[in-house]
């Protein structure tokens, strides 16, 4: 496959080229004899212990869904779009805060050219591309957004020749510059909320920036460089995804999709891990042919610096961010901060790709009040989820004891750990979100194209189970557990499907998905996922946008409301053709949320010159508050 036509595929389907399906082998043969059973059996199989999830009353589609305007939900609900535009309900309003190649500083202002984009130089002094995970901060009265850019899309920044692949090193800086986290203050003005520019806080944290690696992998060997042979000091963060907020108020930012910066120029080197995490010989963007450190032939070690939690102080400009290793090291989704009974904080995550895990982890100490928390994030247990098809599941401890590996290698090579203890492979667990009126969490299943079709990347089995109860599952689900005790640190739990998207237009089987889902709300691929402080949850789609086929009738990507209490969801939004909705957050009022639109196409928002990915605000015009 070609560098330019690598860059075009979705992060799934590069994970797909990294790890291609078998022609045939036993896994489909396996499959083979599902299906036959199942026609037989007319369906009944392929729900198995699934069918007992449906029966929880939870599910139970009702009229008012439709209705909306009423019950839990203040504004009517509005249809699908397939247009290039942002719609919210009747008395609602929106508009962009601020687009990639904004400037955050006046020396920036006229950096984004309609034409060509933004130059290198000038790259790390704007609002990053693909806005991501996103939180606001009271900081001493100011209100700061810390929000993720997660990647670029090199054929919109990088001239038209390049056909999306960097020629020189000038061309990496600017898309390395164009990624990360921005920190900005915003205000409200009259015309509504705008980002401060040149204000002390504003902040651009890059594939550049100098951070220190924490936590039990800590000057291990396997993070030792050449340029960091200590193994303490890492240039950067990328690939940032979801997000997080700990008690004490710091942004947590989320490495995903790390593995495609690296490749190598000569010999691949041996090291364990680099099939599992999706390491090749040729990397998705070519840095490695124009920067050394992104050459694994010449730094080995360098793709285990990366895929972490790591930890920023919006509050502090100069403040230097912190890798978290003792969350593990894998594609993190975002990293949903609880604290249990006695104090201990619990931190929940997703590893998104197929197959993989939901982990957990619990610190040792306790949080007060009050407390700078950053040290609990370097000592304590990671844990994997086993979700039973009886609707009970388990925390599994990953321990040298349980996974016959030591601390530094469960940490550095968290998949094989839980791979090793048993956990459940899950349908591409994305964020994961607690009820802050209720003991009880969310995971987001965005879809998995190869549930019951072949093994994930290290092999393990994905046979359809209660809890992705969906072979070929191209619509996803959203599970929810009730941890024991309502302690967020109890090792089992219940769980049950708060929803199984699909599509009842088309299908009267499974993947008509579950009885909350209708004509009138039906969505695929939900993703991001953020409670309001009223205990709703909003819950926003990347998915498939093309309206045919298994999604006719579905439209744009959208965001969407549920009541976990009665299981109704309705539609608030939805964004521009070819976009996904991703990161949310509120003013300190909560009468403004902040929503992320990323990789629109055509020419939204400017109407001229390049897509670009933009946050918007959206309020009630009678200002009221909105969550
Ligand atoms: Fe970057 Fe899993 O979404
Ligand atoms: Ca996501
Ligand atoms: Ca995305
Ligand atoms: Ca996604």
């Amino acid at each position: 496959m070609a560098d330019k036509d690598l860059v075009d595929l979705s992060w799934d389907e590069f994970d797909e080229a990294r790890d291609p399906r078998p022609e045939e082998n036993q896994f489909d043969q396996v499959v083979e004899r599902a299906i036959s059973r199942r026609g037989f059996l007319g369906g009944a199989l392929a729900f198995g212990s699934g069918a007992a999830v449906f029966g929880s009353g939870l599910m139970s589609s009702t009229t008012a869904a439709r209705a909306g305007g009423h019950g839990k939900f203040p504004f009517h609900p509005i249809g699908t779009a397939t247009d290039a535009a942002v719609h919210v309900p009747e008395g609602y309003k929106s508009q962009v805060l601020v687009r990639w190649g904004d400037a955050l500083w006046s020396e920036a202002d006229g950096a984004y050219s309609p034409e060509t984009g933004v130059s290198a130089d000038m790259a790390d002094k704007v609002f990053g591309e693909n806005t991501d995970g996103m939180e606001l901060f009271d900081v001493d009265g100011k209100e700061v957004i810390a929000v993720n850019s997660e990647y670029v899309n090199p054929k919109i920044n990088l001239p038209a020749a390049s056909e999306g692949v960097p020629q020189n090193a000038d061309e990496v800086k600017l898309l390395k510059n164009l990624q990360g986290v921005t920190v900005m203050e915003v205000a409200l003005g009259d015309a509504g909320y705008a980002v401060v520019k040149d204000s002390p806080l504003n902040r651009r944290i890059t594939h550049e920036t100098e951070m220190t690696i924490a936590g039990p992998l800590a000057g291990h060997a396997l993070v030792q460089t050449k340029a960091d042979p200590a193994g303490t000091v890492v240039k950067g963060t990328m690939n940032n995804c979801g997000s997080g907020r700990t008690l004490w108020n710091t942004y947590l930012t989320c490495e995903e999709n790390f593995n495609g910066y690296f490749g190598a120029t000569g010999d691949m080197p041996e090291g364990e891990g680099y099939k599992r995490y999706g390491i090749k010989g040729k990397g998705r963007y070519a840095y490695e042919q124009f920067d050394p450190r992104y050459d694994i032939s010449n730094e080995p070690n360098e793709p285990h610096r990366h895929g972490f939690i790591t930890e920023i102080d919006p509050s502090d400009p100069t403040s230097t961010p912190v890798k978290r290793t003792a969350l593990g090291r894998f594609k993190h989704e975002n990293a949903e901060m609880a604290q249990a009974k006695d104090g201990r904080i619990v931190v929940y995550m997703g590893d998104d790709e197929r197959g993989e895990y939901l982990y957990r982890y619990v610190s040792n100490g306790i949080w007060t009040e009050g407390q700078d928390g950053g040290d609990l994030l370097n000592d304590g247990q990671l844990y994997v989820a086993k979700f039973n098809d009886d609707q009970t599941g388990e925390w599994l401890a990953l321990t040298p004891e349980t996974t016959g590996m030591d601390t530094a290698e469960i940490l550095c090579f968290t998949r094989m750990a839980a791979s090793a203890v048993g956990g459940t492979t899950m349908d591409r667990p994305e964020w994961v979100a607690s009820n802050p009126v209720k003991v009880e969490a969310y995971c987001a299943l965005t879809n998995n194209k190869n549930r019951g079709v072949k093994p994930n990347a290290g092999g393990d089995d994905t046979a359809v189970n209660a809890v992705n109860p969906r072979e070929t599952n191209n619509y996803g689900q959203i599970v929810r557990w009730t941890p024991a005790d309502e302690n967020h640190a109890a090792d089992s739990f219940a769980w049950d499907l708060y929803v199984m998207a699909g599509n009842p237009t088309i299908h009267s089987d499974a993947y008509a998905g579950s009885a909350n889902v209708n004509e009138g709300n039906m969505f695929n691929s939900p993703d991001g996922m953020a409670f309001d402080s009223t205990g709703l949850l909003w819950i926003q789609t990347d998915g498939n946008y093309k309206n045919e086929g298994d999604f006719a009738g579905m439209g744009n990507n959208q965001m969407l409301v549920g009541d976990p209490e009665s299981g109704e969801i309705v539609r608030f939004m939805t964004v521009p053709y070819g976009a996904e909705v991703t990161g949310l957050c509120w003013s300190l009022d909560r009468k403004v949320a902040f929503v992320g639109i990323q990789h629109p196409k055509g020419q939204w928002p400017d109407g001229n010159g390049k897509p670009r990915s933009s946050v918007v605000t959206v309020w009630r015009e009678d200002g009221a508050t909105i969550g």
